[in-house]
């Protein structure tokens, strides 16, 4: 669908993919509504986006609270009307071994992104049934397709977040309603500040690959909304590994430990 004049929901707004993703779907015409916890940075996003001509309204809120999503996303209805476009990005975590994980860090990293999307879209979804449109976009990361050693709860929630984001798929054929797995490699992002000692924890393969900008990132999310694509994944060589992986699981594995 074309981006000028939609209203666009975007979780995890604050920095990183979020942030840029909004600037740049605001470039083109859409109507943004920014969720993350940070309201400083959340409110000086939005006046930068206004400044530039653009629209955009900032909605503190911690994705990890059910009844928080649930209020937010009546204050959303009631004010701005049901979104064309949710865009399931807000995520966190740090990247641990499963004895070195404690219940509260698991229970964390579930909590958001895969409840948080869950809960969110299921906010909005008898709402866009209804009007007939809409796409639901999750980011989410290789992790949703492959497994190395020293992320485990991450690796948990992202595949959660692939198995919830084809289960919606399959529920919504016919409806209208489109829903876009977004996969990316490690990007040069804000997620290793706020996820300190995650990086030193990438498998020594990811060396080959040359990690992705935001900005590129962000394009490929507009692309996906003017194309309604099915699924992004990026770089292209993920592809291929994801199929190596089904294939040869023992020998995905062991180059992934290495
Ligand atoms: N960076 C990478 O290499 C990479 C690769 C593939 C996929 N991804 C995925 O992309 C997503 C975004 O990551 P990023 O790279 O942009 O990292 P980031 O800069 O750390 O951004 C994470 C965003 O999520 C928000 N967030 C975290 N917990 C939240 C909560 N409880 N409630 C509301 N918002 C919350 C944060 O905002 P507040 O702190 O203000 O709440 C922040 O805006 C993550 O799910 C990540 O797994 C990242």
């Amino acid at each position: 669908m074309k981006v000028e004049g939609r209203t666009i929901l975007i979780t995890g707004a604050s920095s990183g993919i979020g942030e840029t993703t909004a600037k740049t779907l605001s470039r083109k015409g859409g109507k943004l509504l920014l969720l993350a916890r940070n309201k400083p940075k959340l409110e000086e996003i939005a006046y930068r986006i206004s400044e530039q001509g653009g629209y955009a309204v900032p909605f503190p809120v911690d994705l990890s609270d059910a009844y928080a999503i649930a209020d937010v996303a009546k204050k959303i209805i009631a004010g701005f009307g049901i979104p064309d476009i949710v865009i399931n990005n807000a995520g966190a975590g740090r990247w641990f071994t499963v004895e070195e994980t404690a219940s509260a860090d698991v229970e964390m990293m579930m909590a958001v992104p895969y409840f948080a999307a869950f809960n969110l879209t299921r906010e909005f979804l008898p709402h866009m049934r209804t009007r007939g449109s809409g796409q639901i976009i999750n980011i989410s990361s290789v992790a949703s397709r492959i497994v190395w050693p020293g992320a485990a709860s991450y690796i948990s929630a992202r595949h959660a977040l692939d198995g919830f984001t084809k289960a919606l798929r399959t529920e919504l054929h016919g409806s209208g309603i489109h829903v876009t797995l977004a996969i990316f490699g490690t990007i040069n992002s804000t997620y290793w500040e706020n996820n300190p000692g995650s990086r030193e924890r990438l498998p020594r393969t990811d060396r080959f690959n040359r990690p992705l900008t935001v900005e590129q990132v962000a394009e490929t999310i507009l692309k996906s909304i003017e194309n309604n694509t099915r699924e992004i994944i990026k770089p292209r060589i993920f592809r291929l590994i994801f199929v190596l992986n089904t294939l040869f699981p023992k020998i995905s594995e062991r180059i992934m430990r290495m």
